[in-house]
């Protein structure tokens, strides 16, 4: 039986790919840099501290292991010294498959981490599958909580535009089936995306049909959601500009292309934001 590693599993994706993969009946090792979350939430996992910021967490983390599943953790940007070597160290330690959560169009955009985390795995010897999910329906339990939850509204500065929200519990289950059977997916990069384009007022009539009372969308103008990030949010700089800057590109219709591609790999329909917000009204609740 395969031994996998799986990074990020106290968070969205890589806890969706963690309990796919137990789930599957794989041996699996969580690793992150809370070991105390881990084991709590991942009582069938071995568990290992795993800092990518600290590469002499790496060596141990990926010891005796067959697969890993990499996201890069937002706060990361400098990706050289972190992922990177990361990547060093699991074809050293004999990694087989490599599984790397990256972003939608992250082929293009040469000025983002993820880019240059492919550009890292495309170039070296181990074998790869890269992942490129499009906007997560998980925002709106995470960016968007607060506003929802306290002001029954969602503020995003995306005008019309409309974006094909993908629930990462369906990257994450994608991810361990990779892992558990990598034939066929070496070299292969995947666009992934939910079932279905939506507009933000689409999403709040969804959010109020499921929640059971009323979510409005206001549309947030450039400045406007700086200000509301800086303040509210208490976000830094880098954080308001990058946020700011991925609902503008929605206006242009970024995000809203369908692909076909998580339904090919999963052998069934994606999820839809609705089942996600029917699965997690607990989130909203005040
Ligand atoms: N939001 C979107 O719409 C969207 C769409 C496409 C792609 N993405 C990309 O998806 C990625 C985020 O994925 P996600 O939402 O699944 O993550 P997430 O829920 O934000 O969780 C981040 C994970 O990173 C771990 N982490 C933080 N610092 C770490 C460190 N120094 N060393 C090791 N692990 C560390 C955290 O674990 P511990 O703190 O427990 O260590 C946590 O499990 C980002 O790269 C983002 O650009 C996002």
């Amino acid at each position: 039986m395969k031994r996998l590693l799986i990074t990020g599993a106290t968070g969205n994706q890589g806890g969706a790919a963690a309990r796919r993969a137990l789930a599957r009946g794989q041996d699996v090792r969580v690793a992150g840099t809370r070991v105390d979350v881990l084991r709590e939430r991942f009582t069938g996992a071995e568990v290992a501290r795993l800092d990518l910021c600290d590469p002499s967490t790496f060596a141990l983390a990926c010891e005796g292991v067959d697969g890993v599943f990499l996201i890069r953790p937002p706060k990361i940007a400098k990706v050289g010294p972190t992922l990177n070597a990361f990547i060093d160290e699991a074809a050293r330690a004999g990694v087989q498959h490599f599984v790397f959560s990256s972003v939608a169009g992250a082929e293009r955009m040469k000025h983002i981490p993820h880019h240059k985390v492919e550009r890292h795995l495309i170039e070296g010897s181990l074998p790869w599958t890269i992942l490129r999910p499009g906007f997560f329906a998980q925002n709106f339990a995470d960016a968007y909580r607060l506003d929802i939850v306290e002001d029954d509204r969602v503020y995003v500065p995306a005008a019309d535009g409309c974006a094909a929200f993908i629930d990462t519990r369906d990257v994450g289950e994608l991810a361990a089936q990779i892992l558990a059977e990598p034939e066929g997916h070496a070299r292969k990069a995947y666009w992934l995306t939910g079932p279905e384009s939506l507009s933000f007022a689409q999403a709040a009539t969804i959010l109020t049909q499921e929640l059971g009372r009323e979510v409005r969308y206001e549309r947030a103008s450039a400045l406007g959601y700086v200000r509301h990030l800086r303040k509210r949010h208490r976000l830094g700089w880098m954080q308001t500009v990058i946020q700011t800057g991925l609902h503008l590109g929605l206006r242009r219709g970024d995000a809203e292309a369908v692909s076909p591609q998580l339904a090919e790999l999963l052998g069934r329909g994606p999820r839809s934001l609705r089942d996600f917000v029917r699965d997690h009204r607990e989130r909203w609740m005040r």
